[in-house]
């Protein structure tokens, strides 16, 4: 089924692609730079990704030119792309983020800790799916359909075949990849809560799909050994799914935002709304930053830290952080600002001390210091 309604692609850009001609921009305007950076970004991921599909691939010396210049140019353009988003610290910060790990990747392939270089490639994949999953996509982009079509990807076991469709935007063969896994009887039940929030950020955020997901969601409340917590919570979901505003509530997304998500922020996680805080963070990642400012940008920065929090992605991206950060900068001494402060020193603070936990280092403390003094207005 196709679920990404409309394509803004024009089938020349697809046909080219399979003539293998040079790109060229296809689409003008002011998106066309990121696109253009996504186009060599992709490249540089499609080689990794091609030569860590054998073995031996990272250690082949044919292959070290390819590896190197590859992890720079991802690097260098991990940073043009941090120039184009800066309303948008989330983005900022991930597209930093993906420039510092191709750094490392180069780095540590150059000093011979190869293995660590080859599966620090696919940690890249999760940046990739962190910017793309923010918001609705107007069809699905040609770019990477070959390399999905390639025996590199086809050959992948479905749950990383569906990481990397999302990872290029390739959605709707990500999502039917994602659903037939879920569907799978062999799916063994603790890889199911993961994978299953992927598919449901995709489809109702990317794809703004709300009935396959009650679908899927109804088959796997039949399974006699789903974890607990998921049967409990399942029925509350498919309650969200059915009800919940579909119109984009354009003009008004903060209110409607706020409306699903209750404007105090509850201390305990309710497992029970994590619907309503997909479809809520999907309408704050969509208002345009243009058309708010002051107090309420900080309300749009927190909420999107909010929730983007009880969404809960991996937990080392660090889009959360920023974004919190930036509310305590937009509108310092606030109540907002408060908010987003504890909610950032209470990950900080679970981030560094945890079981594995080193304590807070300094320089992180003194950056907390400072937000806090600006939070409350000392
Ligand atoms: C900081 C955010 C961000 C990160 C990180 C990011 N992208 Fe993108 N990407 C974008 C934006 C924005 C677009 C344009 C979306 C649109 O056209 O609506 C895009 C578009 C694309 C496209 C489609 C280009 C086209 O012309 O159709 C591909 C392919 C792509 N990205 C691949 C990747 C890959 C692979 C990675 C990870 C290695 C990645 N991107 C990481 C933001 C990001």
């Amino acid at each position: 089924m196709r679920r990404v309604k409309g394509s803004r692609y024009p089938k020349s850009v697809g046909c080219a692609l399979l003539a293998g001609a040079v790109l060229v921009p296809a689409v003008a305007g002011a998106d066309s730079q990121v696109r253009a950076t996504m186009w060599a970004i992709f490249d540089g991921l499609r080689s990794l990704l091609e030569i860590s599909a054998t073995p031996d691939g990272f250690y082949d010396p044919v292959n070290r030119e390819r590896i190197l210049t590859a992890s720079r140019g991802i690097q260098g353009e991990g940073r043009v792309l941090g120039l184009h988003v800066s309303s948008d610290p989330g983005a900022e910060v991930l597209g930093g983020m993906m420039s510092r790990q191709a750094l490392k990747i180069g780095r540590l392939f150059e000093h011979g800790r190869i293995a660590e270089a080859r599966s620090l490639t696919h940690g890249l994949t999760e940046l990739c799916i962190a910017c793309h999953t923010r918001l609705a996509s107007q069809g699905d982009s040609p770019v990477a359909a070959q390399f999905i079509a390639s025996d590199t990807v086809r050959e992948l076991p479905p749950a990383e075949r569906a990481t990397i469709q999302i990872a290029t935007r390739r959605f709707d063969e990500g999502l039917d990849t994602l659903s037939s896994v879920l569907r799978s009887p062999q799916l063994p039940a603790e890889r199911i809560e993961r994978l299953l929030k992927r598919y449901l950020l995709v489809s109702i955020r990317v794809a703004s799909e709300y009935d396959d997901p009650i679908t899927i969601l109804e088959h796997l409340r039949g399974r006699a050994d789903l974890e607990a917590s998921l049967r409990d919570a399942i029925p509350a979901w498919i309650r969200s799914l059915r009800t919940v505003r579909r119109d984009g509530a354009s003009g008004q997304e903060l209110e409607v935002a706020v409306a699903l998500i209750g404007d105090s922020a509850p201390s305990v996680v309710d497992p029970d709304k994590l619907i309503d805080y997909i479809v809520a963070s999907g309408l704050l990642h969509r208002l345009p930053r243009s058309e708010v400012s002051g107090a309420r940008l900080a309300r749009v920065y927190y909420l999107l830290g909010f929730t983007e929090h009880r969404v809960g992605g991996p937990y080392w991206l660090p889009q959360v952080e920023a974004f919190l950060e930036r509310a305590i900068l937009t509108d310092p001494g606030s109540e907002t600002a408060r908010r987003a402060y504890d909610l950032l020193a209470e990950r900080i603070y679970e981030a560094f001390t945890g079981p594995d936990g080193i304590g807070v280092p300094d320089d992180v403390a003194e950056w907390l210091t400072r937000l806090n003094g600006l939070a409350t207005g000392a």
